[in-house]
């Protein structure tokens, strides 16, 4: 399958080294700024990346809501699959994004958003079809584990 990349940042790159080492996930390109960008891998055609033919999944990191909104918005409508790690665009408009990946026939995958190394959220969504939650509990983020556990060992509390 092919991919495109949105923003090459901290998460943007390590997400381009995950798809290198896997088989059958082909990055095609990858939207920067028009000053960074060396055509053809890396471009500042972001609409046009999103919406190309060739174009299965489209992996967002950028930050803040623009360009991030119009290019997932693009990509959906165009029935492609979006990955977003974006935490604010997907605070203000997921409900949107269903909406539009359903009508499309593409999705929208929100896992890396929050809390990227530990598998939560999908586990929920899934759960919740089959159960009614009331709630849950936990420490859900590897740096608060270590400075509870920390405090909890130091008899700080
Ligand atoms: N870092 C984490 O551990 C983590 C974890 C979960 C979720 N997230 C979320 O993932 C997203 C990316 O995080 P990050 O840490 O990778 O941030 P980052 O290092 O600041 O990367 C963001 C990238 O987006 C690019 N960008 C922003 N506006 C652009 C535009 N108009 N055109 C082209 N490129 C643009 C930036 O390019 P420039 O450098 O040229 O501005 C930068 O390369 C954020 O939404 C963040 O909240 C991050």
């Amino acid at each position: 399958m092919n991919c495109v990349l949105l923003g090459y940042g901290t998460v943007g790159k390590n997400v381009e080294k995950q798809v290198q080492a896997l088989s059958g996930l082909d990055m095609r390109a990858v939207y920067v700024r028009p000053a960074k960008a060396k055509e053809p891998y890396f471009t500042p055609r972001g609409e046009e990346i999103v919406s190309s033919s060739d174009t299965d999944i489209v992996f967002e990191c950028l930050n803040g809501l623009e360009p991030a909104n119009t290019l997932i918005r693009t990509a959906l409508e165009h029935g492609k699959h979006v990955v977003s790690s974006n935490k604010a665009v997907l605070s203000t408009y997921l409900p949107e994004y269903i909406e539009l990946a359903n009508k499309y026939g593409g999705s929208i995958q929100i896992e890396a958003s929050v809390g990227g190394g530990i598998p939560l959220i999908d586990g929920i969504l899934k759960l919740s079809d089959a159960e009614e939650l009331k709630g849950f509990e936990g420490i859900l983020n590897g740096t608060c584990n270590y400075i509870l556990s920390s405090m909890e060992n130091s008899g700080a509390f």
